[in-house]
Formats: structure tokens, sequence, C-alpha cells
């Protein structure tokens, strides 16, 4: 052995010694944190082992989860609040892609970066609105309250072309549970998506068709029209909710599902194919017909929905929230607005915004 080949190992042994003692550190240190904060005990599920401010600034290893969600400037404390919750609930290697218009990139990085989010993995892009013009004129109704960002979800492999398998959130989410555990649902072969059914256990309740939403594909199409009766497909056939989507974006770009969804699109704009009592996203008809018997599915208590519809979100018992992975305020009412149900969830995970813009409307103090 040379005598440089000695040295070398001595340093590397040096070295091994070196990050023991740093880990050893790091572990006495978080026993005096733990000491100083026993209010923070017990709330996440690796609480004993490093506390959250520490957690946050250390680098996390392992396979990229690509997480992607959108940010519209009217709500942007709702895209925060759901990445605070998927970030802290989990010790994966999470990125986000953070999709949103030009006017808010500036809001959202100054937000971001003045919070405990600044050290997050993340990647913003801007979304044209143009790409959608001539796709949504049909009915000026709709094109006047369309939110172009709710169709970002249609163009998922332009964000992060690499990517093989990614994660969709709305933003009126929180996840509880560790992202990980979602992002390893499988996709079954064939299939671009998973979603979570809207027949499942969770819906079945009662809760769904009390509060005047549908379950079934009749409730999103227009089944009379020549161009969805051509489909052959079934009216009483299971809808799902696209708010919470696991998609492998190689079947994805092999099946041409953005082109396809684009296709039926316009054809809605000029024939007008969506059910007359849509109550839900326009984006979901779409989807139905191009995920048609072509979908996998999503565990349904990792997509808890419904909490924004009128009344259905109160009739969740607290034991089976807190049970739930993942909560979805769909419907009209936010949990950053005036009266949703279990707001309560929300602001566990909602970070100020430094600017003031974004301001939760809150009851007034003594009404909790
Ligand atoms: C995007 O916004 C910036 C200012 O925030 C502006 O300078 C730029 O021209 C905008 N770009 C487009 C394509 O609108
Ligand atoms: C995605 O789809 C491709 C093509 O069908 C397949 O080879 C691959 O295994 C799938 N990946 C995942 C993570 O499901
Ligand atoms: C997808 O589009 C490409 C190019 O437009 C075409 O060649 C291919 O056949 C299409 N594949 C499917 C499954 O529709």
């Amino acid at each position: 052995m040379t005598l440089r080949r000695v040295n070398v190992i001595i340093l590397v042994l040096l070295a091994v010694a070196f990050l023991i003692i740093v880990q050893r550190n790091l572990l006495n240190l978080n026993d005096l944190l733990h000491k100083d904060n026993p209010d923070v005990e017990g709330i996440l599920p690796f609480e004993s082992e490093l506390s959250p401010d520490l957690r946050l600034h250390l680098a996390r290893q392992g396979e990229e989860i690509p997480i992607i969600i959108t940010a519209a400037e009217e709500r942007l404390g709702a895209v925060i609040a759901a990445i605070n919750s998927a970030y802290q609930n989990s010790k994966a290697n999470v990125v986000f892609t953070i999709v949103t218009l030009n006017e808010t990139v500036d809001h959202l990085k100054y937000w971001l970066g003045n919070s405990k989010l600044k050290n997050i993995k993340h990647k913003i892009v801007v979304f044209n609105p143009e790409i959608l013009s001539g796709k949504t004129a049909g009915d000026p109704e709709i094109a006047k309250i369309m939110k172009p960002l709710t169709f970002a979800r249609f163009y998922l492999p332009a964000y992060i072309p690499e990517a093989e398998k990614v994660i969709y959130l709305d933003d009126d989410v929180i996840v509880q549970g560790d992202i990980q555990d979602l992002y390893d649902i499988s996709i079954k072969p064939g299939h671009a998506a998973a979603f979570s059914d809207d027949c499942d256990s969770a819906s079945v309740k009662g809760i769904v068709r009390g509060a005047g939403n549908q379950n079934n594909y009749i409730g999103f199409l227009d089944f009379k029209k020549g161009a969805i009766k051509k489909l052959g497909m079934k009216t009483n056939t299971c809808s799902f909710n696209p708010g919470v989507m696991i998609a492998n974006l190689t079947e994805w770009k092999n099946q041409n599902v953005t082109q396809q969804l684009e296709h039926w699109m316009e054809l809605n704009a000029k024939e007008d194919l969506y059910s007359k009592t849509l109550a839900e996203s326009i984006t979901t008809p779409p989807l139905l017909i191009v995920f048609y018997k072509r979908h996998s599915t999503i565990d349904p208590m990792w997509h808890v929905r419904h909490l924004g519809s009128t009344g259905a979100g109160n009739r969740y018992s607290p034991q089976f929230i807190k049970a739930a992975k993942l909560l979805h305020w769909n419907g009209h009412y936010k949990p950053w607005g005036r009266a949703s149900s279990f707001s309560n969830e929300w602001d566990k995970w909602y970070i100020p915004d430094p600017t003031g813009k974004f301001n939760p409307v809150r009851k007034h103090a003594g009404d909790s």
C-alpha cells in the first residue's frame, strides 16, 4: 500500500467520524429543543426525531416526488397552506411545480421566500391562458367565469417533461398523511392516471347525492348529444373527482391525453356537450370521457372531499376528518372564507402573507 493510499483511507475514516459526531450533536440539540417545546409533541408522526424547524433545513434524499399544484392570485393562501401541509407531513424528497399566471409570480416568490417554506425544492411555471383560446368560448357565461388555471391539469407533461410519475393536487386541499403513500399507489399498466371514484365508501354516505352533487356520468354529460351517444358510455358509470390525481406521464404522452382533452373542450365549445346541471368544475367532463374505464383508483381516504359543500362537510365526524389522509374543500365554501366546515384544520397549515394582500375572512373574535 502506498503512503498516499493510506492517507486517503485515514481521511475517509476521519470524515465518517466527523459525520457521526455531527449526527450526535443534532440529536442532542433536538432533545433540548424537545424539552423546551413540549407542546409540539405528537402533532406529526416523526416529532420524536427532529423538531419541525430543524427538519425544514435538512436536505431530503431519495427518489424525487413531483407535485404539481396551481397558484391563483385571488386564493394564493390556499396553495401556501396545501404545500406546507404536504411538505411537513412527509420526510420524502418532494419537489413542487407551481403553475401560475405571469402576474402572480412575484407575489408567490415573495411569500415563499419570506416564510419557513423558503428552502423547499420548487419550480414556478407560468401558464399562458392563450393556449385555451377557442376551446372554451362556446358559452359566454362559462367563458366569463372561466378560471384558466383550472385547466392546467390537462397539460401535465408540459411542466415536467422528464418525470414519469407525478401527483396533481387542487389548491383547496390539506395533506394530512405522508405524501409518499399517495405517490406509491400504483397505476395499472396502460392507464395514464388514477383518481378517487365518486361511489367510494366516504361519498356513499349520502354526501354526494344529498348535497346536490353528482356521482355518475349523466350528472356531467348530456347524453342526448350525438357526440356523447356515439361513445357508448353507460350513463350510470361512477364519476371521479380530478382534484387529486396521480399520473403516468409516459402513458399520458403515448395516449395523447392532452390532445384528446383539447378535442373534447373544442367540441363542447361548439356543441355544448356538458350537463346543464353541472355543479362541479367544468374540467371534469372531458376527463370523464378520456378516462372512461381507463383509470386506476386512489384510496378514498386520500381524497376526503365535499368539505366545501353546503352541509355536506358538517356530516363528517371529527374522528373521520382526523383519519383522512387528505381533505378537499371542493364546493362553494372555502376554508379561507367565512362559513366553511373544519376551517380550523386548514388554519393549522396557513402561513400569513408577508405582503398583507391575502387575508382569510374570519369570524369575529369570540364567535368561534
Ligand atoms: C410578466 O410580468 C412582468 C412583470 O411582473 C412583465 O414585465 C412581463 O412583461 C410579463 N410578461 C408577459 C408575457 O406578460
Ligand atoms: C408508465 O407507463 C409506462 C408505459 O406504459 C410503463 O413502462 C411504466 O412502467 C409506467 N410507470 C409507472 C411508474 O407506472
Ligand atoms: C398520438 O398523436 C400522434 C401524432 O399526432 C399520432 O401519430 C399517434 O397515432 C397518436 N396516438 C394515439 C394513441 O392516438
